[in-house]
């Protein structure tokens, strides 16, 4: 089975059982300062985990297209990879354990025509927050899983969520495929990682809620939220032992061999996941371009440790853009916008390519001027190279021997750890606010946002449209497409009728409906893909209307005084605006 007939087979499996498929959302999530990029097919989905209730109803399924970097120097292995699709059905406040459970069990055996004895399960044993899960066991023991298959663990593997700081999470229960090989050793059993078992999908019951100060509160339903993984799924339905030899990856590792004078096996599935992580972010509609911060930073990191890669396999340059062209033709038909920004995406890796030759020759001339000690490269030099000029600590060895010298690779690790430990208290602080900040002064921003929208529109003319939106409880961030910088008549100009529209006290009203209606009556939105058949639409008297899933203020005078703080470049053709409410 490849890739495509088992998610067209999951869909209708699931649409049979009354779920309603949406379209992937963004990798980069809206509204949402928490995280950078969607890294499961929940995230999208909080606010009706939470208890908003859905247009398209309570039970929905989908493939969603995620985006995971905190394994990235882990890629190379048999199943690490950084983009990767996602399989799912939730369930807001409808069916739970039994019903999901028996589903699961229906879809594998009878579906994916696993065989049941290959089948093991593991599942939430309990603590001071929740209870032990005998009724995901017995569910599971009802189906025919023998007591020794059911495994109880405790929350560090068998919780899972909540995706940043708070919000909705739950015990899970696992579902792993036996591959039959030995066990390591006696204690081998599910959750071990030496490739005996693999973890197939993920039934998450979430029914809590994860607050600010580590409380776990029930929440006012029930949900469902189950996670499967395409690449590795499909690499077990085919009997490999690694994604790299599925459908999905070996075209590009052949291109990668065709193009290449070396062979090495980690560098080529190194570069194959990372261009086609490279190619979503830069697919996606959000326009995100390789920078040092933030999303940017994540692609840049991405596509230049791609280029590294290249060069240790001795590629040709334009390898990667060649490569690019590959990845959209693979997915074009799932994902049409891959080859609707075909020119954006191809353009944007041959920059960064340019960019990166510059930097690394920038980076010789700093390493011709190091003066070794005794013969010894110092860990902070080697880690200087490696930061400041992208060189691998193998490189900079390289240099070095050709010199006669050594590198203090320890002193390296040393830098290198210090610095982790620094990156990841800063990302700390970009979950800091939670997942899905539901704060008063967001919802604020949130509705402020799309008074911005629409005054822009106004004032700049209808090619204005939002390429991406970050709200914290201090301010909020909004971006769009126009061509130039906006005078200061102009931003006066936008700021006035914001603070006209906040002043007349317009209401602000919800309602759903059919996005073939929303079309119809105007309503703007993001992307068109991104949603379902029935949306919802937020009115602000009759000024604005925007398909979007909310929360909102009931009326704009609740807002205060709206205030442009920062208009700024982003890419061409994107501005950025900065504003406050004071
Ligand atoms: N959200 C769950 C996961 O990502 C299903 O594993």
């Amino acid at each position: 089975m490849n890739a495509r007939e088992l998610k067209k087979k999951y869909l209708d499996f699931f649409e049979s059982k009354g779920h309603k498929i949406i379209e992937s959302s963004s990798l980069i999530p809206e509204n949402d300062p928490t995280v950078l990029f969607t890294t499961a097919g929940m995230h999208p989905l909080v606010p009706f985990l939470l208890g908003q209730k859905h247009p398209m109803g309570k039970r929905i399924a989908n493939v969603q297209k995620c985006l995971r970097t905190d394994d990235i120097e882990e890629v190379g292995d048999a199943f690490h990879n950084t983009f990767f699709e996602m399989l799912g059905n939730w369930s807001f406040g409808d069916y739970f354990k039994k019903e999901a459970i028996t589903m699961s069990y229906e879809f594998l055996v009878k579906h994916l025509k696993i065989d049941p004895e290959r089948i093991s399960v593991t599942v939430f044993a309990g603590d001071k927050d929740a209870p032990r899960d005998e009724e995901s066991a017995r569910a599971w023991i009802n189906l025919g899983i023998p007591r020794q298959r059911i495994f109880f663990n405790p929350k560090k593997d068998n919780w899972w969520g909540p995706a940043g700081k708070t919000g909705p999470c739950g015990p899970d229960t696992e579902i792993f495929f036996d591959t039959k090989k030995k066990k390591c050793s006696k204690n081998c059993r599910p959750g071990c990682n030496c490739g005996k078992y693999f973890e197939l999908w993920n039934l998450v019951f979430m029914e809590y809620n994860k607050t600010k100060d580590g409380k776990y509160e029930k929440l006012k339903q029930k949900n469902v939220d189950t996670g499967m993984g395409v690449e590795r799924t499909v690499a077990i339905l085919q009997g490999k032992d690694n994604i790299y030899e599925t459908e999905l990856f070996s075209p590009i590792i052949k291109k990668i061999r065709e193009l290449s004078g070396k062979s090495n096996i980690k560098s080529e599935r190194i570069v194959a996941d990372h261009i086609r992580a490279a190619v979503f972010i830069l697919g996606d509609q959000k326009r995100v371009v390789p920078s040092n911060v933030e999303h940017g930073y994540v692609l840049r990191r991405l596509i230049r440790r791609a280029i590294r890669y290249c060069r240790q396999l001795e590629s040709k340059s334009g390898l990667l853009v060649e490569l690019a062209n590959l990845v959209i033709e693979m997915y074009k038909k799932d994902y049409p916008e891959l080859s609707e920004n075909r020119d954006f995406i191809l353009s944007e890796i041959k920059k960064e390519e340019e960019r990166f030759k510059k930097t690394l020759e920038k980076g010789l001339i700093h390493f011709n001027k190091i003066r070794p000690i005794n013969k010894m490269i110092a860990g902070k030099d080697a880690f200087l190279l490696f930061q400041s000029y992208g060189f691998p600590i193998e490189m900079t060895k390289e240099l070095a021997r050709e010199r006669g010298w050594e590198v203090d690779e320890n002193g390296f690790k040393r830098e290198y750890e210090k610095h982790r430990e620094l990156s990841r208290k800063s990302m700390e602080g970009v979950f800091k606010s939670g997942l899905q900040d539901k704060s008063e002064m967001s919802i604020k921003y949130h509705t402020a946002t799309h008074l911005l929208n629409q005054a822009l529109r106004e004032v700049l003319g209808n090619h204005v449209q939002q390429r991406g939106s970050n709200i914290t409880p201090e301010r909020l961030r909004f971006d769009f497409s126009h061509p130039r910088k906006m005078t200061k008549e102009e931003i006066k100009r936008v700021e006035e009728l914001v603070n006209e529209k906040i002043n007349e006290a317009l209401p602000v009203k919800r309602e759903e409906m059919s996005l073939e209606q929303a079309k119809k009556q105007g309503a703007i939105g993001l992307f068109d893909r991104k949603y379902g058949e029935r949306v919802s639409v937020y009115t602000i008297g009759n000024f604005s209307k925007e398909i979007c899933a909310g929360p909102h203020v009931a009326n704009t005078k609740e807002l205060g005084k709206f205030k442009i703080v920062k208009e700024q470049s982003v890419s061409a053709g994107v501005r950025r605006i900065k504003a406050v409410l004071e």
